[in-house]
């Protein structure tokens, strides 16, 4: 089974507009999707459409935590939350036809350090029928920024494998537990890097240097371009096919999900790669977060370019 951690969940309502956003005026929504959100939970999403065996886990509180669970497991995803006395935040993408995507994320609710120890110690049992446990997106205010680090830690003593998906301060402290695989995207490589990335040459020297770290897979996603993977068996780009772009919001989570299965699977590195672009991609062309279709993954999978950067083991 594949465990996928939210620490920051939310309620994510989708408005679909019929028309144009129109500053300072009375707006109309044309249809309304709530889902369970939080980057992780998208990632719990995906795998389940995957057919995969997966469940929730993280933290929320209150009636939208509630919620929030409701929504999962209809969406049939087993969820092991624990709870916080705050309020689990809303977050709202606004779909029009102009500007696409425009996106109102709350800060969400506090959690206490307190309520964090809590968690931490019910973490190795909820984890126990885990082999992979997926690390998704910011940390909530209130507690330490070595929240993943701490988990992280727990996840290898257990003998599982832990994969980070963040950015910033979280990334960075998270990467000092050694997480078996970390997917920055450009600019979460290039804050975590302190250096600018202005060329593929610059990927591929960053990619290598956090591999020397320590990190056995590295991948940087690279929208349109795929993405990059640094591991032992050399330095690999895959490039999907052009492809009818609808929305482009979680297309790494669903990367994350496509990984997780592939290291459960025993996937070798470049097949790894290749389907996990192959998903991120068929998730651009769905409309819905955390969504896609199968036989879209299935035809782009076949067109992916597999570029050998540098094979072997570095
Ligand atoms: N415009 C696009 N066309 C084709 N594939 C895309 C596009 N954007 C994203 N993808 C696919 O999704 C993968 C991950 O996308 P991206 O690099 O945008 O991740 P991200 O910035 O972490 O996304 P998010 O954090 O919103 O989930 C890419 O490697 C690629 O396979
Ligand atoms: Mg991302």
């Amino acid at each position: 089974m594949i465990t996928t951690v939210t620490l920051n969940a939310s309620i994510d309502k989708a408005y679909r507009m019929g028309k144009k956003i129109e500053y300072g005026t009375v707006m109309r929504v044309a249809e309304v999707r709530n889902t369970a959100g939080g980057k992780g939970l998208n990632v719990a999403r995906v795998i389940s459409i995957s057919g995969s065996d997966v469940q929730a886990t993280g933290l929320v509180g209150g009636y939208n935590g509630k919620y929030l669970e409701f929504l999962a497991e209809a969406d049939g995803i087993k969820c092991v939350f624990g709870h916080i006395n705050g309020e689990t935040r809303s977050c709202i993408n606004v779909l029009d036809p102009v500007y696409r995507s425009t996106e109102f994320l709350e800060p969400g609710a506090d959690v206490s350090q307190l309520e964090f120890e809590r968690y931490l110690k019910e973490f190795p049992s909820i984890i126990a029928d885990s082999d992979i446990v997926t690390f998704s997106g910011s940390l909530p205010s209130g507690i330490s920024q070595d929240a993943y680090k701490r988990l992280i830690s727990i996840v290898n003593k257990a003998g599982k494998l832990a994969i980070l998906d963040a950015s910033g301060e979280a990334l960075r402290r998270g990467i000092e537990a050694f997480p078996i695989l970390v997917k920055p995207n450009k600019t979460e490589m290039e804050d975590l890097s302190k250096a600018p990335i202005r060329s593929f040459d610059d990927v591929v020297n960053c990619g290598e240097k956090l591999y020397k770290k320590g990190i056995a897979y590295v991948v940087v996603s690279l929208g349109n371009e795929g993405a990059l993977l640094v591991c032992k068996d050399g330095i690999f780009q895959a490039t999907p096919p052009k492809v009818n772009v609808e929305n482009t919001v979680g297309c790494g989570d669903s990367m994350i999900a496509a990984f997780a299965i592939a290291f459960e699977q025993k996937m070798p590195s470049i097949d790894a790669l290749r389907y996990a672009v192959s998903v991120g991609s068929a998730a651009a062309v769905s409309v819905n977060t955390g969504e896609y279709d199968l036989e879209e993954q299935n035809r782009i999978f076949s067109q992916i370019k597999i570029h050998v950067i540098k094979e072997g083991i570095i």
